[in-house]
Formats: structure tokens, C-alpha cells, sequence
């Protein structure tokens, strides 16, 4: 449970509002090299999290004082992980209490300065939760800091439902969350990564789409966006490989809210801006189930090369 005692102060402007923070002042080098071994804190499986620092009011829905301090995982704003709780990941299914209470099951993979996750928060479900990770650590204050002001500003009554932490997703998405926990995952204009022998840090590649296929739940959606069409047919095409997805028809795509809002993101504006096209698509997670890790790592044919 997050420690009262040590909320920040909360400055307000003179109309009585916390300021938004400016991007400018949280500018961060745009690449940061996913496969280095820059030591981020982790925990060391799912249950090693403690949820409510990061969604407290949704946790203790009393507690609409002193619930401001920031759990980012950033140098400014440091998590301490429960890995005294540690339970091996292979005996991480979903407990059977989980569902019962508040969990994370919408993630956006390469969050950036949180664009989706604000366009979203209004329109989700009650018990929806929607998570950002991001590898860099200013940005990611950047998108905490915003959340909390926003939180602030109305009344602790919006986006207690959105909450971000600074994470590699290549290395440690496996240890967030359970097998079948989420609903959707997104990849908003991914990193292209052009040249061939950087193609292994692509975020979606053969590799890991078996990881997202173990965390989506069946029916659970896939969400892809980029401007770029040689990536687009690069994920296209890892994608279609792997037996766990299903793509949406277009018809059915353009029915999907959250298309609006990830053609929407801060990478969306600017590429908007600049009258250049995006390529988008849905997945649906679909049979085979996978039940283990290991059963996981044999769903695809990792010899062949790319
Ligand atoms: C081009 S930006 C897109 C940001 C955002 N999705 C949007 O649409 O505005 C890609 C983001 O992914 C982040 N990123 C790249 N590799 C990552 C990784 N392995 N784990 C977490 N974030 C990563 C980058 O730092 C960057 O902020």
C-alpha cells in the first residue's frame, strides 16, 4: 500500500489547478537500444507487484487524500519491488482471486508521452485498467507527472483508471503480468528500426509475439499503428505467422473505438500534421491455447530465417 506520509506537494496554479507539465522540459533522447543491459529495476514476477501505488484510488477508493505520490520505476520516482514474493512465472497463471479485483488488462506497449492512454481513459469500462511502459525514464515522468495533475485537477474523479511505469518491454513484459491477464495490448508507431541488422529490436517480432499471445486472453485484441509501410508489412507479416492470431476484417476494425483513439496518439498528431498515411490493424488472439511457457516457445518455427 502506498505510504501517505510521503505524498508530495501539490503546487497550484492561480486558478487553482496543478499545471500540466511541458514535453519540453522532459525531452529524452528518442532512441533508447531495448537489447542493452541498462539495469531498470524489475520485479521478478507478477506477484512480486503491488497495484494499488499505481492506481490508488482505485484500490481504496476512500483514500482521496495524500494518494498523489508517484511509483514510476523512474530515478525521480522509484518503485521497490516485493521480490520477496516471488513465485516462478511458470506457476504464474492467473490466480483464481484476480479477477475479482482491480487489474491491469489494457497495456500500451512504447507508451511515449501517453497520448492513448488519455484518449482512453474516459471511455473505458469500470473495471478496465490501462497500463503504459516505457524504457525512457524522463518521458516516463512525463506521462506519471501529467496523470497525477490531471488526477488532481478533477477532483480525483478522472483517469484514476490510467497509470504508466518506466519498463523494457522486450526483456520484461513476462514478469507484469499473468498468462490470459489482458485484453488488449498496443504498438503505437513502433520504433522502425530500418537497417537490417537492427530488425532484432523491432517490438514485434517472431519471438515475442509468443509472449503476447501468452498474455492475451482469448478474444483478447492486438492492436498495430505505424507510418511507416515497411514496418507495417514486417509486423503484417510476423504476425500472420504465428497461429495465435487472427486478423480483423477492416469492416470490423472501423467499428473499434480504440482505432479512433490510436490514430490519435502524440506520434498520430505529428504524422498527421506532416500528410503522411497510417497503416493499422487489429489481431484477435484465437486458439491454440497455450499453456506453458515452454509449449509457448514451440508454437513457431524459429529456424526459419526472417
Ligand atoms: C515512436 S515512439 C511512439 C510513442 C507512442 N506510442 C505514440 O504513439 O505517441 C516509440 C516509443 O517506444 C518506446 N520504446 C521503444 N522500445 C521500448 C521497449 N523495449 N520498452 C518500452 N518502451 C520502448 C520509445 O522510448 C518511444 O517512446
Amino acid at each position: 500500500m502506498s505510504d501517505d506520509s510521503s505524498s508530495e506537494d501539490i503546487i497550484k496554479n492561480k486558478n487553482g489547478l496543478v499545471s500540466i507539465p511541458k514535453k519540453k522540459d522532459f525531452r529524452q533522447h528518442a532512441h533508447c537500444n531495448p537489447l542493452s543491459s541498462v539495469s531498470i529495476p524489475y520485479p521478478f514476477s507478477p506477484s512480486c507487484i503491488d497495484w494499488s501505488l499505481n492506481y490508488p484510488l482505485k484500490y481504496n477508493p476512500q483514500n482521496t487524500k495524500n494518494n498523489s505520490k508517484l511509483y514510476l520505476n523512474t530515478v525521480n520516482y522509484p518503485i521497490t519491488y516485493h521480490n520477496e514474493k516471488y513465485k516462478p512465472i511458470s506457476t504464474s497463471n492467473l490466480p483464481n482471486n484476480l479477477m475479482d479485483e482491480p487489474h491491469v488488462n489494457i497495456v500500451d506497449i512504447g507508451c511515449g508521452y501517453g497520448g492513448l492512454l488519455y484518449n482512453m481513459s474516459e471511455s473505458l469500462n469500470d473495471d478496465d485498467l490501462a497500463f503504459g511502459m516505457e524504457i525512457r525514464d524522463k518521458v516516463t515522468n512525463y506521462v506519471g507527472e501529467k496523470i497525477k495533475a490531471l488526477r488532481i485537477n478533477s477532483d480525483n474523479k478522472l483517469y484514476n483508471n490510467i497509470s504508466v511505469v518506466r519498463s523494457n518491454t522486450m526483456k520484461l513484459l513476462l514478469n507484469y503480468f499473468y498468462k490470459g491477464q489482458l485484453d488488449k495490448l498496443f504498438f503505437c508507431f513502433a520504433d522502425p528500426h530500418f537497417k537490417k541488422y537492427n530488425h532484432r529490436k523491432r517490438i514485434i517480432n517472431k519471438y515475442l509475439l509468443n509472449d503476447y499471445s501468452y498474455l492475451l486472453k482469448k478474444g483478447g485484441r492486438l492492436y498495430i499503428i505505424t507510418d511507416v509501410i515497411e514496418l507495417y508489412e514486417w509486423e503484417t507479416f510476423m504476425i500472420k505467422q504465428n497461429p495465435c492470431f487472427k486478423e480483423i476484417s477492416k469492416e470490423e476494425c472501423e467499428k473499434d473505438k480504440f482505432v479512433d483513439f490510436m490514430k490519435n496518439t502524440n506520434e498520430a498528431k505529428k504524422v498527421i500534421k506532416e500528410n503522411k498515411e497510417m497503416y493499422y490493424s487489429i489481431y484477435e488472439r484465437v486458439n491454440p491455447e497455450i499453456n506453458s511457457i515452454q509449449e509457448l516457445y514451440n508454437t513457431v518455427d524459429f529456424t526459419k530465417e526472417d
